[in-house]
């Protein structure tokens, strides 16, 4: 998509698109400007252009990330109440065993598939763990997940039935939680209260869904674009296998260079001139992340992928709906990277002739994607 996003920002930097019937902005500074300006660009109804007839709030996400102040800054308070560094800083010993094993059982002298047997399941486990799902319940756990983040909500498919089952199984989890305390995030959430406030069971169940949909295609797919992008560059490669200590950094140029989520949307609200255009009221627009992070008025040489760069991209959004996951997401890459790179005898080739990229909306990535 990337020539089409430099003739957007050069061309066209307000376009309507009439095949989607939205707005696009593809400029960081006008990207940046919309999502920190939260009054006049609205989450609530939505944050992808999705058919007219599609129901978003059927799937249950309208919790955190489709809502606006007031109540967005109260449910934001008590979920970072449960969400602290502490809890995700603890994860490190977890995320380094869960890499390890995960490539301990691929078979390294054939053609085999990073997504299924690597970059997939490790982001589902994790966040397993985080919540405190037992073992015995992971398998059932990383296949519902799965075909969970799988279902399409911009092509009108819901994934309602594994919701369900999703949001069943946390139902009677839940309620043991409430019983029973233990010291996981679950936990955590049912007693994380602000000024006497509570989540409700429907907000409780709706942001562990929130979690899966938000925490898990999006890292599974930052893994994956990293391993075609270092397989293609194999001298930063080498240097980052050489100094461990530049993972984090080249994490960052990864998020910039092939953004995982490459627009999300938001509604106007009152009516806004722009390059000499007005939007109205009730009109979408699409904030391509994925042509932000690539605009040559911010970043230099920005086409040119360079581990040293330390970009201040917009990968993980800006404002109150900051990714909260941005310090899990950053510990599960290094970590992953760290793993492949630290055997000095395994260095891979991607197979892109034979990978499938996804199909859905927001997230640039691979369904599958043979590695040798
Ligand atoms: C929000 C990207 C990983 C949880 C966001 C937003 C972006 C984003 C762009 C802003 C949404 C908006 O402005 O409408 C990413 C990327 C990830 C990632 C690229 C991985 C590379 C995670 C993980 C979790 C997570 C691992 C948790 C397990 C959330 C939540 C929100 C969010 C809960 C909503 C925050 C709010 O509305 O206040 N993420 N994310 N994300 N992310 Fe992430």
């Amino acid at each position: 998509p990337y020539a089409t996003y430099r003739e957007l920002r050069d061309r066209a930097p307000l376009y309507w698109s009439p095949a989607a019937g939205c707005w696009v902005l593809s400029r960081y500074h006008d990207v940046a400007a919309v999502l920190t300006d939260p009054i006049t660009y609205s989450s609530a109804s939505g944050i992808f252009p999705t058919p007219a007839d599609v129901d978003m709030t059927a799937i249950l996400l309208p919790m955190l990330v489709m809502s606006d102040p007031p109540r967005h800054t109260q449910l934001r308070q008590i979920v970072s109440r449960a969400f602290t560094p502490r809890r995700i800083a603890a994860l490190e010993t977890t995320i380094e065993g869960i890499a390890a094993d995960l490539l301990f059982q691929v078979p390294l002298e054939d053609d085999w598939d990073f997504v299924s047997a690597f970059s997939g399941p490790l982001p589902a486990i994790v966040i397993a763990d985080l919540l405190g799902v037992p073992r015995e319940d992971r398998d059932r756990f990383r296949a519902w997940s799965t075909t969970f983040v799988q279902s399409n909500p911009s092509r009108g498919q819901l994934g309602v039935e594994v919701a369900t089952a999703l949001y069943d199984y946390f139902a009677s989890f839940l309620a043991e939680r409430r019983a029973y305390p233990e010291d996981d995030l679950m936990t955590a959430l049912v007693q994380a209260e602000v000024e006497g406030q509570y989540l409700s069971e429907e907000e409780l169940l709706g942001f562990c869904l929130l979690l899966l949909v938000a925490g898990h295609e999006t890292t599974t797919n930052l893994l994956s674009n990293g391993v075609v992008l270092l397989a293609a560059h194999p001298e930063s490669r080498e240097r980052l296998a050489d100094d461990p200590g530049l993972v984090p950094g080249a994490v960052e140029e990864l998020l910039r260079y092939d953004s995982p989520v490459q627009g999300l949307s938001r509604t106007v609200t009152r009516p806004v001139e722009l390059h000499g255009q007005w939007m109205r009221p009730g009109d979408t627009v699409l904030l391509l992340f994925g042509a932000a992070n690539r605009d040559e008025r911010v970043f230099a040489d920005a086409e040119v992928f360079d581990i040293d760069r330390r970009p201040e991209h917009i990968a993980f959004g800006r404002g109150i709906h900051f990714c909260l996951g941005a310090a899990l997401a950053r510990l599960e890459t290094r970590i992953a990277l760290q793993t492949l790179l630290g055997d000095r005898s395994f260095r891979w080739e991607a197979d892109l002739a034979g990978a499938e990229r996804l199909s859905s909306g927001p997230v640039r990535g691979f369904a599958s994607l043979p590695v040798r």
